[in-house]
């Protein structure tokens, strides 16, 4: 295999089974498109800094199609019930029957909205992820988990929607700035230490590389993180159970993401400060060793990512904030902790004196 041979990965779920290609000059590869859409029509759904950079490759691989492009403007905010209106109107202008395809070209807030949308449409066509931030390559885009924001709150209003591809173009990431790689990067991490300690060993070797940029270390993450997750999903598509280990990190993550009002730490930067809070937790509840606990922040240090929770936020908000996370359950806070890297487990009723401790001594 030469160094940017396209990977490939099954998402297995039966006969909604996708794969996940991840390789670089797929954009353009009209023979690839033509043999993932079925119709003829195509939205692509964009936004205002991708669609400029990438938009005009890809129109090279839709060649010969009736398509038409809808751009979001950039950033969270936009993820919207409103946007999502504004995208079924252009299906309308579009023509757009049962066959069509919505193919997503953006970063984690452009593929869930198109997911969104693409349920909804005549109650449901295809889309394509085409993710274009390392977090949507490794994470967002595999999985079938799309939706918008409300005002009271993020992801409120969903839908499990999965994919009929997904085209990661590694090309891609050469525009992306390197703060939000470096937060792909901590989804990376994440998976290995849920669950695969050789990729978490294969990290601490390959950081540098990754740092770097280097096509074949990313491929090769990609891929081991897309494999992980996708054997998750095939398992337990609705997170019943298993799927809420991918939560690792986030319970903290999001508490700490809301209390910087989204602009103090990207979505990655939370996790990666909220994985070590959960490491921690978990040795302060004696599941796991202080070396553990070590060995992490130390591979996050590495890849340029945050461990300690930024100057100025208050542990008693913070845990406020983690009561009104969707996991917890009868008023229990229902956390991911671990017994070490590769070891994640659920857990059930914490008792908040540990997680303020945890926070105060963070
Ligand atoms: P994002 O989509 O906002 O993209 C980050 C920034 O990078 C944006 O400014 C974007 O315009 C820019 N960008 C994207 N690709 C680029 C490129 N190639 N070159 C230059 N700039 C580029 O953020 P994200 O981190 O990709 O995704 C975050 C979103 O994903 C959140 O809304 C989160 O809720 C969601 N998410 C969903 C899931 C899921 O399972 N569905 C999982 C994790 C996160
Ligand atoms: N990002 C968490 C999940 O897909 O379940």
């Amino acid at each position: 295999m030469n160094m940017t041979a396209p990977r490939i990965i099954d998402v297995a779920l039966g006969q909604r089974s996708y794969p996940v290609w991840i390789g670089a000059g797929l954009l353009e590869d009209a023979a690839r498109w033509r043999s993932m859409l079925r119709g003829r029509h195509v939205l692509v759904l964009s936004n205002t800094t991708v669609a400029p950079l990438y938009l005009d490759r890809l129109s090279e691989g839709l060649q010969g199609l009736t398509w038409s492009s809808f751009l979001l403007d950039d950033g969270e905010a936009h993820k919207t019930f409103a946007n999502v209106g504004k995208a079924l109107e252009a299906l309308g202008g579009l023509g757009a029957t049962r066959d069509a395809c919505i193919v997503a070209l953006g970063g984690g807030v452009v593929g869930d909205l198109a997911g969104f949308t693409a349920s909804c449409w005549m109650r449901g066509i295809d889309f394509i992820q085409v993710p274009t931030t390392l977090l949507a390559m490794v994470d967002s885009s595999v999985g079938g988990k799309t939706g918008v924001n409300l005002p009271v709150g993020k992801n409120l209003v969903g839908a499990f929607h999965q994919p009929r591809a997904v085209l990661a173009d590694i090309d891609t990431l050469e525009t992306l700035p390197a703060r939000e790689y470096r937060a792909g990067l901590a989804e990376v991490v994440k998976g290995a230490a849920i669950g695969d300690e050789p990729f978490f060993a294969w990290l601490e070797h390959q950081a540098d590389a990754l740092l770097a940029r280097d096509q074949a270390a990313l491929i090769e993450a990609i891929a081991r993180k897309v494999q992980y997750k996708a054997g998750v999903v095939a398992r337990d598509e609705t997170e019943q159970g298993e799927r809420a280990l991918l939560n690792f990190g986030h319970t903290f993550g999001h508490a700490l993401e809301t209390a910087g009002h989204y602009t103090t730490l990207l979505h990655g930067e939370g996790v990666a400060i909220g994985m070590g809070l959960a490491a921690r937790l978990s040795e302060r509840l004696h599941m796991s060793q202080a070396a553990d606990t070590a060995r992490l922040q130390r591979l996050l240090k590495r890849l340029g990512l945050p461990v300690t929770i930024p100057a100025g936020m208050d542990p008693q908000q913070l845990l406020a904030l983690m009561r009104l996370d969707k996991k917890n359950s009868g008023g229990q806070l229902r956390l991911i902790l671990w017994r070490g890297v590769g070891r994640a487990e659920i857990v059930s009723g914490v008792a908040e004196a540990d997680i303020l401790a945890t926070l105060q001594a963070s």
